[in-house]
């Protein structure tokens, strides 16, 4: 049987970008298996949309912080990854900071996509902080993960056109149907380059 990297995808929303990843895969965009679908938000869409697939989910223990993990339910999130076998873990609107114990177990083989053209607007809601600045354009980018928040290796951007009259939600909105071409592009050239574990 051939042997196709084994992705988890960690999402903490509606999770539209894992649906359009697991599209491209069940459609033969690229070769891949998504293995294992985790969420630290009971209930978030993501989980909902694994399920419809008929993927195996998990939901994170609840962890003292806000916008990470402890170090203890970080390893646990690990070995999770590990008892299914996961080459990559694919960060689909994931909102914790990724620390050193998923960072080490994973090293240059977690992957995030961010809604802005990276190094312009890290951080939250980015969209936002493209229409505060007036820019003309936005976009997204999918990055390697390092412990620099949105700092890691760009792998690809798209661009965005920013419109008279855009709202927070009209300019996210189009900025994610760039995503859903985006990610699925980026991980099959990533994929095509190193397929499986060192
Ligand atoms: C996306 O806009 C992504 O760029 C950001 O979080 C959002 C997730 O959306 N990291 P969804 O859950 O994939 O719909």
């Amino acid at each position: 049987m051939k042997t196709v990297p084994r992705l988890a995808v960690l999402g903490s929303g509606k999770g539209s970008n894992f649906v359009a990843l697991q599209q491209a895969i069940l459609a033969g965009k690229f070769d891949a298996a998504i293995v294992l679908v985790v969420s630290d938000l009971i209930g978030a869409g993501i989980l909902a949309h694994a399920q419809g697939f008929g993927l195996p989910t998990a939901t994170l223990s609840p962890s003292p912080f806000r916008t990470k993990l402890s170090p203890e339910g970080e390893a646990s999130l690990v070995d999770l990854l590990h008892e299914y076998a996961a080459d990559w873990v694919i960060l689909a609107g994931y909102m914790r900071v990724v620390k050193a114990p998923l960072l080490d177990a994973f090293p240059n083989r977690i992957i995030n996509i961010h809604p802005s053209l990276l190094p312009a607007f890290k951080g939250l809601r980015a969209w936002e902080q493209a229409l505060a600045a007036g820019a003309a354009e936005t976009g997204c980018t999918v990055h390697f993960v390092n412990r620099e928040v949105d700092g890691g290796e760009i792998i690809a951007q798209q661009r965005v056109p920013i419109l008279p009259g855009d709202t927070p939600e009209s300019l996210h909105a189009r900025i994610q149907m760039a995503e859903h071409e985006l990610y699925p592009a980026a991980l099959a050239k990533v994929l095509a380059r190193s397929p499986s574990p060192p």
